[in-house]
């Protein structure tokens, strides 16, 4: 008999991610999860531990017996239990895989599904390291790479179409640090087209692999709160939950969400391969944060939307990057078919260039001059000679990177007072 369940279904995610999964009868009734560090798991019998390890060496299935913990570089409670509570937060996942940081979980992800002679088409701007992991360290081995700008639909469109034995398309959106919106729906729907339609007949590579593209989102910037890749067709959420999830600019930590737990079971055998699960503290500590998450979140968006929109048309700002202040039709229509809200990130470019931009970051008292975002507290830096240093000037400035673009974290302080902040270390004279 199906066990009867009284509660109303389904439930909300602000319900689910307090409680699902955790079960205080298994940690001595602790209205709180314990930390289990404990590197190796006491098998029940001998042949529960040789059942544990045909079901990770894919030799039998999971069944009602349930299967006993191995070994912690595989998985332990902690990550258990966390990944539980992260499951609700993205409409549409049915698992949660944690790692030791964003990177790990993106590489994690790719490798589970790539293999030499494959094609990655990736959005730009994109996070520096994820770039570098593509273009550069895929690259050696044998992996084609194609990126295109975000925003871009045709050109990403046509991109699709044509790339041989296309692997993977990673988006992320918003871009970082210009705010550009790439159409997840429109890129889902293009690589469906492309695996459903004439792929069998195709000449560039789709007829003779069996496993179609993917979708891979990076949604660090938006998301769990305002944007859901899965719900959008994507395969694959990738977070680093260093920033917003995490929400205290105190732990490294990366979260991969898939809709497919076939998908998932490929990726989970690579974290164990690779040793980049997250470790029980630090799944502890992010389990206690993930609550919070949509709280944080909605003010830190409410705080930016005030900021930058006060901000805008400033006589020393010759341009403030927030989606509510698009002025680009298909920009505005992406943020409103994409995204619940604006989120708490925005650019602004100063009109006196680097000079201008540094004086900036040297007179604020409130907010702090540190890369990083997704924090309760506000962070501002300068992208072209911190995070996107690594670029020509070329790109940087295809990309409206400019000498005087700054980079806003909006964290959960009054905004008034960040607006103060921010207004006065405006009008200081130029040092
Ligand atoms: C959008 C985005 N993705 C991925 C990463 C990498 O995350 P981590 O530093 O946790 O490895 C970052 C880091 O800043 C990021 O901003």
């Amino acid at each position: 008999m199906p066990e009867q369940i009284s509660h109303r279904t389904p439930l909300s995610r602000e319900t689910d991610v307090l409680t699902r999964g955790y079960d205080p009868k298994l940690s001595v009734g602790s209205a709180r999860p314990a930390v289990f560090r404990s590197s190796t798991y006491v098998f029940s019998s001998p042949e529960a531990a040789e059942h544990a390890f045909d079901v990770m060496g894919g030799r039998a299935q999971a069944d009602s017996r349930g299967v006993d913990l191995v070994y912690s570089r595989f998985n332990h409670p902690n990550a258990e239990i966390v990944e539980d509570h992260l499951v609700p937060l993205e409409p549409d996942a049915a698992a949660a895989a944690v790692f030791n940081s964003g990177m790990a979980a993106i590489m994690t992800a790719m490798l589970a599904v790539l293999k030499p002679g494959d094609t990655v088409i990736y959005t730009t701007p994109i996070y520096g390291a994820t770039q570098v992991l593509i273009s550069d360290f895929f690259g050696i081995f044998g992996v084609h790479s194609i990126a295109v700008d975000a925003g871009r639909g045709d050109d990403l469109d046509a991109a699709i179409r044509s790339a041989r034995n296309l692997r993977i398309v990673l988006i992320e959106s918003p871009a970082n640090p210009n705010i550009v919106m790439t159409d997840i729906r429109r890129a889902c729907e293009t690589v469906s087209r492309l695996a459903s339609g004439t792929a069998a007949q195709s000449t560039n590579g789709h007829g003779t692999t069996a496993e179609r593209p993917l979708v891979m989102v990076d949604n660090t910037l938006m998301g769990p709160a305002f944007q859901h890749p899965l719900a959008l067709g994507a395969d694959v959420s990738l977070y680093s939950a260093t920033k917003y999830l995490g929400g205290y600019s105190d732990i490294i930590g990366g979260v991969v969400l898939t809709k497919d737990a076939g998908l998932m079971k490929k990726i989970r055998g690579k974290r164990s391969l690779f040793g980049n699960i997250l470790q029980p503290d630090e799944c502890w500590i992010l389990d206690t944060r993930l609550s919070t998450v949509e709280l944080r979140m909605n003010q830190q968006s409410k705080n930016a939307k005030h900021i930058a929109e006060a901000l805008n048309g400033h006589p020393k700002i010759g341009k403030v990057y927030y989606p509510t202040l698009f002025e680009d039709a298909g920009q505005r229509r992406i943020f409103d078919a994409q995204c619940d809200f604006p989120g708490g990130m925005f650019s602004i470019d100063l009109r006196g260039g680097k000079p201008a931009a540094f004086d900036f970051l040297r007179q604020l008292e409130l907010a702090r001059n540190a890369v990083s975002l997704g924090g309760v507290e506000t962070l501002a830096c300068h992208p072209r000679s911190t995070t996107h240093s690594a670029w020509k000037a070329a790109d940087l400035d295809a990309a409206g990177i400019g000498e005087g673009l700054v980079r806003i974290s909006v964290g959960i302080e009054n905004w008034r007072d960040l607006l103060h902040d921010f207004e006065r270390a405006l009008e200081k004279p130029l040092a």
